[in-house]
């Protein structure tokens, strides 16, 4: 069975909405964890829309499990990653006016840039994953520069409907069994939900999904009945 990363960047975007103290990411880790969650997934992305450092600092000393830090390879996260050592780091490119992560890093484009990083990360210790579209130059590169794992980008067979996400999924199909076979864990993550992530999780040797806004969203809807009661409760 595939390990499940919780992304709970989306309880910091409720918390930021206000620039308040709650809901605190911290109290969601420690559910996610009651929950079943094998690996807690954060992303500081450089504006700091949601996660903060402090949540990192705070997240390294209470998660029990595997805390995997989602970063681009910006100077001030890497130097944060390296100070706060998260188990495993997840690089991604990054644009300030994106909504979401959109597509994968382009290893060939920033060979350079990126092996420093993963160079700077494992040195400390931290196990890097490379976020990456299924295509096999970028994969090949990915092995060469020493990733421990692929987190294969599912964004678009997450879009796609019918005929047009099999063809998705047999692209992801087959960029999982090119990880695998150059010795690379196996991860996908990005727009996965109740209704699409089957496919994935049942992939050959898939070791760890990370899912984020559905599990939020959901969460939100399963837990307002309780939460209205108490306050009502109170009137
Ligand atoms: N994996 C990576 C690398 C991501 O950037 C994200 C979004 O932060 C996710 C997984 C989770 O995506 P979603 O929120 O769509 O489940």
């Amino acid at each position: 069975m595939a390990e499940l990363g919780v992304n709970i960047d989306h309880v910091a975007t409720v918390r930021q909405a206000r620039q308040a103290s709650e809901p605190d990411p911290v109290w969601a880790a420690v559910l996610a964890e009651l929950g079943g969650a094998d690996c807690i997934t954060i992303h500081l992305r450089e504006d700091r829309r949601h996660i903060q450092d402090r949540d990192v600092r705070v997240l390294k000393e209470t998660v029990n499990v595997k805390l995997n830090l989602e970063m681009a390879c910006a100077k001030d996260v890497v130097d944060l990653a390296c100070r706060t050592l998260p188990d495993q780091a997840t690089l991604v490119p990054e644009k300030r006016e994106e909504l979401t992560t959109e597509g994968g890093l382009d290893l060939v484009g920033q060979r350079d840039q990126v092996a420093a990083v993963i160079e700077q990360l494992q040195d400390v210790g931290i196990s890097v994953a490379l976020f990456l579209d299924p295509i096999a130059e970028q994969i090949d590169l990915a092995a060469e520069l020493g990733a421990q794992a692929v987190e294969l980008h599912t964004g678009q067979y997450a879009l796609e409907q019918g005929e047009a996400q099999q063809q998705e999924l047999l692209k992801l199909i087959n960029a999982g069994q090119q990880i695998v076979g150059q010795g690379m864990a196996l991860h996908a993550g990005h727009g996965l939900n109740y209704h699409n992530v089957g496919p994935v999780a049942n992939m050959d040797q898939m070791l760890e999904l990370n899912i984020g806004h559905s599990i939020v969203a959901r969460a939100l809807m399963v837990g307002m009945k309780q939460a209205v009661h108490e306050m009502k409760q109170l009137l």
